[in-house]
C-alpha cells in the first residue's frame, strides 16, 4: 500500500505535499518523492529519497532547490510491491523526456508485457518497478497528438491489475490528472486550488470539500475545476463525500483504532496479496522467487520457522504443504528451532514467516539456517527488511503496514500467500491433479468475498464476547486445521485482554488438561466442518460431560452442531485448508470485544511491542 497526493492551485505546493505525505506515512515509508511543475516553463522538478524512515524529510532538505513559481505538483510515500526500496525505484516516476510524473498505489499486473512493448519502440526503463511504464505509456499517446487526459484514457485501457494514479505533465501546469481502479483515491477542492489523495487524512487539513471517483474514471482537477470521465471520455457525475471525522480519526479512516480499521483491511489485504498469483488456467506464479520448479521438486523437506502470530500463520502452511505438496513439511518456534541443533542441510527449504521481517528470533533462525546449507525465503511484509535481504529468496504479503501490535490483515495474509505457495509446490512436484488445483485455488481467490461476510456479522460476535467478557480462564480447542486457529484465539485473547487462554488439540485434552475442566470452564472450539468434526464434537461431549461451556465456531445455519454447544460464532463454509484465513476472524473480534470491554487499548497492549528485536 502506498500513499499519494497531489495539488494544484496553490504557491505553497511543497510545504502542503509534504505535509500530506507525512499524515499518509503509515500507509507506507520505504521512500518518498515529490514532483512539482515548473510554471515558468522549464520543465517539472523532482526530488526522491529512499532513506527509510525520514524521506520525507529529506524533501525538506534547504539544499533541494525547487519551482519559484510552482504549478500542480504530485506526491508519494512508498510501500514497495515491485522493486527493492531504492533511489530509482521511488516514485514519481517519469517518462524518456522528464516532462510527464506519475504517482502510483497498487499493481500493474502486465506490467513486464507493456514494459517490453515500450522497449521495443524505444522508450528507456530507469526503474524496476511496475508503475513506470505508465509514465512511458502516456507519452507515447501525448506524442501521438492525444490531449492529456485523452492520453491517460489511452494509457489506462491497456492496465491490468489495480492503481491509483496522479499525473503532472510539463506542458500543462495547473493540469492534476487522477485515475483509478479498485486502489482508493479521492479528489478535494478549496479556494482555487484542487487536490487528489489516497485518503481522506490527507486532505482533512485544507478542504471537506471532497468526492469520490469511481474505478475506470479520470479526472482532471484544475484550481477552479473538476472534470470527470469515463474511459471512453463520457462525462461523469461528481460523487461527493461526506466526513464527520477529525484528522486523527481520518488515518484510522474513521475507526476507533487501528486494529479494528486493520481487521476491516482483511479482504484486500488477502486480495492484494494473491493478485497475480494465479493465471487463468489454474497454474501459479512465483517467478520472483527466482527457484525453477526442478529446484523446488528438489527438495526433501520444508521447514517453516516463525513466532507468535507467523507461527500460527506457519503452521497452517506446513499442513496445507504436507497435504497438497506431499513433501514433509514442518513448523517450529523459530526461538526453539535456533538452539536445537536441527539436522537439515541442501535439501531443506526453509521458510521463514515474518511481518516486520526483523524479529530477532527468526532472523537468527534463518541464519542458522543458512548456516547449515539450506535455501531460505523470507515471507514477510515489509520490504527492505532484514530477513528480505538475507534470505536466498522473498516473498511478500501486500497487506500494507500493520500498526496495530495484534497481528490481523497480515497473519491473514500470510496464510493465502503460504497455502498459493504449497499449490506451487504442489505443481512443481507434480503430485496435484488440475481439477484439485482449480478447486483449492477458487477457494483462495474466493477468501476475500467470506472475510467480508464476517466483517458483516461482527455486531454477532461482539455479542457473544460481551457474554464472557468477565471470564478469567479460557481453553481453545481444534484439531489439525483447526488447531493452528485455536492457537491464534488464544493468543489474541491473551496479548489483547490479559486474559488467560490455553490451546490445545482437541484430542489431546483426554491426556491430562481435561482434569482442569469443572463447572463453569469455558471452552472455544473450532467446530466448522472438516473431515474431523465429528472427532471434535466428540470431544466436546467429554467437555460438555464435566460441565463446561462450549462456544463453537461453525459454519453458518450448521443446526445441529449449534444444538451441541452453548453459543456460536458462525463463518461461511470454505474448503480446509481455507478455514484459518476465515475462521480465525470472529476470534479476533472476540478479544477484542473483550480487550474494550476491560478498558484496554487494543493497538498498545501492556509489555508488547510491534517488532521484537530483542530475544
Ligand atoms: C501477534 O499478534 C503478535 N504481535 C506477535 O506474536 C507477532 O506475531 C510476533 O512477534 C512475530 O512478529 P513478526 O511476524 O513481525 O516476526
Amino acid at each position: 500500500m502506498c500513499g499519494i497526493i497531489g495539488l494544484t492551485g496553490s504557491s505553497d505546493a511543497l510545504r502542503i505535499l509534504r505535509e500530506g505525505l507525512e499524515t499518509l506515512e503509515y500507509r507506507g515509508y520505504d521512500s518518498a518523492g515529490i514532483a512539482i511543475v515548473d510554471r515558468d516553463g522549464s520543465g517539472i522538478t523532482r526530488h526522491r529519497s529512499a532513506e527509510q524512515g525520514h524521506a520525507i524529510a529529506d524533501l525538506g532538505d534547504p539544499s533541494l532547490v525547487w519551482p519559484v513559481s510552482p504549478g500542480a505538483g504530485i506526491g508519494h510515500t512508498r510501500w514497495a510491491t515491485h522493486g527493492a526500496p531504492t533511489h530509482d525505484n521511488a516514485h514519481p516516476h517519469a517518462d524518456c523526456t522528464g516532462a510527464i510524473s506519475v504517482v502510483h498505489n497498487g499493481i500493474i499486473e502486465n506490467h513486464r508485457e507493456l514494459a517490453a512493448a515500450l522497449v521495443a519502440e524505444g522508450h528507456s526503463m530507469s526503474s524496476a518497478t511496475d508503475t513506470e511504464v505508465v509514465a512511458h505509456l502516456i507519452e507515447r499517446e501525448h506524442l501521438r497528438g492525444l490531449a492529456p487526459a485523452d492520453a491517460v484514457r489511452s494509457a489506462v485501457r491497456e492496465l491490468r491489475g489495480d492503481f491509483a494514479l496522479c499525473i503532472v505533465l510539463a506542458d500543462e501546469p495547473d493540469l492534476l490528472v487522477a485515475a483509478r481502479r479498485t486502489s482508493p483515491l479521492i479528489i478535494g477542492t478549496g479556494p482555487s486550488v484542487g487536490y487528489v489523495a489516497s485518503d481522506i487524512a490527507a486532505l482533512l487539513p485544507m478542504t471537506r470539500e471532497l468526492f469520490t471517483l469511481g474505478d475506470d474514471e479520470v479526472a482532471e482537477v484544475r484550481p477552479n475545476e473538476i472534470r470527470v470521465t469515463d474511459l471512453e471520455g463520457g462525462l461523469v457525475e461528481l460523487s461527493p463525500l461526506r466526513v464527520t471525522w477529525d484528522v486523527r480519526a481520518a488515518q484510522k479512516g474513521g475507526y476507533d483504532d487501528f486494529m479494528t480499521k486493520e481487521i476491516h483491511e482483511q479482504p484486500s489485504a488477502v486480495a492484494e496479496t494473491l493478485l497475480g498469483r494465479f493465471a487463468d488456467d489454474g497454474t501459479t506464479d512465483f517467478e520472483e522467487l527466482g527457484l525453477t520448479r526442478s529446484q523446488l521438486a528438489a527438495f526433501h523437506r520444508v521447514v517453516f520457522l516463525a513466532c507468535g502470530s507467523s507461527y500460527h500463520a506457519a503452521l497452517s502452511a506446513s499442513l496445507a504443504t504436507e497435504h497438497f505438496a506431499r513433501v514433509p513439511a514442518s513448523a517450529e518456534v523459530a526461538s526453539e528451532f535456533r538452539y536445537r541443533g536441527a539436522v537439515i542441510g541442501p535439501e531443506t527449504l526453509v521458510v521463514v514467516v515474518s511481518q516486520s521481517g526483523e524479529s530477532v528470533d527468526t532472523l537468527h533462525a534463518m541464519r542458522e539456517a543458512k548456516l547449515q546449507g539450506a535455501t531460505t525465503v523470507a515471507v514477510t511484509n515489509v520490504v527492505g527488511s532484514v530477513m528480505a535481504r538475507e534470505a536466498d529468496a522473498v516473498l511478500y504479503t501486500r497487506a500494507g503496514p500493520e500498526i496495530g501490535v495484534a497481528s490481523t490483515k497480515c497473519h491473514l495474509a500470510q496464510i493465502a500467500l503460504l497455502e498459493a505457495f504449497a499449490l506451487h509446490l504442489a505443481i512443481a512436484r507434480g503430485v496435484i491433479d488440475a481439477a484439485s488445483l482449480t478447486r483449492a485455488g477458487a477457494a483462495l481467490i474466493e477468501t476475500p468475498r467470506l472475510i467480508t461476510r464476517c466483517l458483516d456479522k461482527i455486531e454477532e460476535y461482539f455479542s457473544v464476547a460481551q457474554r464472557y467478557a468477565d471470564v478469567n480462564d479460557f481453553y481453545f480447542l481444534g484439531r489439525r486445521i483447526g488447531y493452528p486457529i485455536a492457537l491464534e484465539g488464544a493468543l489474541k485473547l491473551k496479548e489483547l485482554a490479559y486474559v488467560r487462554a490455553e490451546a490445545y488439540p482437541a484430542g489431546e485434552m483426554k491426556h491430562g488438561p481435561i482434569a482442569l475442566i469443572e463447572p463453569g470452564a469455558i471452552v472455544v472450539v473450532v467446530a466448522t466442518r472438516t473431515t474431523l468434526w465429528e472427532k471434535v464434537m466428540a470431544n466436546v461431549e467429554e467437555m460438555r460431560a464435566r460441565g463446561a461451556t462450549i462456544i463453537a465456531v461453525a459454519e453458518e445455519g450448521d443446526d445441529e452442531t449449534e444444538s451441541l454447544v452453548d453459543a456460536v460464532l458462525s463463518v461461511p463454509a470454505t474448503m480446509e485448508f481455507c478455514s484459518p484465513i476465515i475462521d480465525v476472524v470472529p476470534l479476533q473480534c472476540f478479544a477484542y470485544a473483550i480487550a474494550r470491554a476491560r478498558g484496554n487499548d487494543p493497538d498498545r497492549p501492556r509489555n508488547l511491542a510491534k517488532v521484537v528485536t530483542v530475544e
